[in-house]
């Protein structure tokens, strides 16, 4: 059924006009000139990789394993799938059919608190999936609790804080298409608990209906006394997504983070920071192995995955690319592309001379920028 869908960027090819515009230019969409959203993509193809040759390359493991809390994590390729709202605008099936893809990959879902399919619907359809939750803090403290309880009785395994969103980016063309959730669409996290959280506002032309959501419920004052509310408070590991700097990362860890994801929120949010991949040395090097980091933004093939394990990640996280999986074909879609990704990553190791991923990460100076070579190129 895929067959002719080679790479990502086929899966994406064949997607976005299956899409009604206002959901493609959503999921596609970053911030304002989108110069972050492009540097995501672009910075990866800068980095070259330093090939070793004459390695028996005829046994090789794309395995890896971390430990966080008191949670010991082992995935089979470590590349999981980033939280993003809204699954069911790409497919009828949604989260549920995400969750069964990363059931079958045996990998980490990180659900968003924005998802359009209940987190006890999704843990339900989840096998053999490891789920973790990605939070939005209300500014109603009681909503943000009740999330965390709810995570916790349902089997998630990490409180993903998101810290990058405030309130949210400017998205030119969302803010054009007065961007709305389809009508029979809901907040499925709180359907049950309070209609206004669980609706989006009505808007007119030049303003989304997300972003005006998140102007009205989302806690703008959120700062370090909240990451250290949540990590005495929650009884699961906290990871903070969105961080960009290394003194943030280590004030992330001395405020009780159990893991950090080195994002810009795939350039939604704000525009001209650096891209993910270009901030992560300095991110491994202030953290120093105290926790597990992790990356995402702009991973499209298996020699992304390889750079950014060269570089140090734990793994990566992929936004849009599933997606594009869930719009050509549901859950077989999602599964496809995270085929896609571990196969062209075994290649990457084998053709580069590494058997495994801790080998790929102690490997030193096997990835680097272009100008290592001096080159005019
Ligand atoms: C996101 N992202 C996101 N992040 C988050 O913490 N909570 C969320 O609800 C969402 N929602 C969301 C929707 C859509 C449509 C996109 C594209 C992204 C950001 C996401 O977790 C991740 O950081 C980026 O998507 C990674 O970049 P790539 O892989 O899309 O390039
Ligand atoms: C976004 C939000 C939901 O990026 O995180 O659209």
């Amino acid at each position: 059924m895929f067959s002719s869908l080679l790479c990502v960027d086929d899966v994406e090819k064949k997607a976005l006009p299956l899409l009604p515009k206002q959901v493609r230019d959503y999921y596609q969409g970053g911030a304002d000139d989108e110069a972050t959203l492009k540097r995501n993509k672009s910075a990866y193809k800068k980095f070259l990789i330093r090939p070793k040759c004459l390695e028996d390359v005829s046994h090789i493991r794309t395995s890896q394993s971390f430990k966080m809390g008191k949670f010991h994590f082992e995935v089979p390729c470590p590349v999981g799938i980033a939280p993003s709202a809204f699954h069911r605008m790409a497919h009828d099936e949604g989260e549920k059919a995400t969750a069964k893809a990363a059931g079958r990959a045996k990998t980490i879902m990180i659900l968003s608190s924005l998802s359009t399919t209940s987190m006890e619907d999704v843990a339900k359809a989840s096998q053999d999936a490891i789920l973790w939750f990605q939070l939005y803090v209300y500014r109603d403290k009681t909503v943000t609790k009740r999330l965390i309880e709810r995570a916790f009785e349902n089997g998630y395994k990490a409180i993903v804080l998101t810290v990058d969103a405030p309130i949210f980016g400017r998205r030119r063309e969302d803010s054009r298409n007065a961007f709305q959730l389809p009508p029979h669409l809901q907040f499925a996290n709180f359907s049950e608990v309070q209609e206004k959280l669980a609706q989006m506002p009505d808007v007119t032309t030049g303003t989304s209906g997300l972003w005006q959501y998140a102007k009205n419920l989302f806690d703008e004052s959120i700062n370090w006394k909240d990451l250290k509310w949540l990590v005495e408070t929650s009884p699961l590991p906290v990871v903070v997504k969105g961080v960009m700097r290394g003194d943030d990362a280590v004030r992330a860890v001395e405020s009780g983070a159990a893991g950090v994801i080195v994002s810009n929120h795939g350039g939604r949010q704000l525009d001209f920071a650096p891209s993910t991949v270009e901030v992560l040395p300095e991110v491994m090097a202030a953290v120093s192995g105290r926790v597990p980091v992790f990356v995402d933004g702009g991973v499209r093939s298996g020699n992304d995955v390889f750079k950014a394990m060269a570089l140090g990640a734990q793994m990566v996280f992929v936004g849009r690319p599933v997606l594009w999986g869930l719009t050509v074909g549901g859950s077989e879609g999602v599964s496809h592309v995270l085929d896609i990704l571990k196969s062209e990553l075994e290649y990457t190791m084998k053709l580069s001379g590494h058997t495994s991923i801790e080998e790929v990460q102690q490997s030193k100076n096997l990835v680097v920028p272009s100008s290592y070579f001096l080159s005019k190129l």
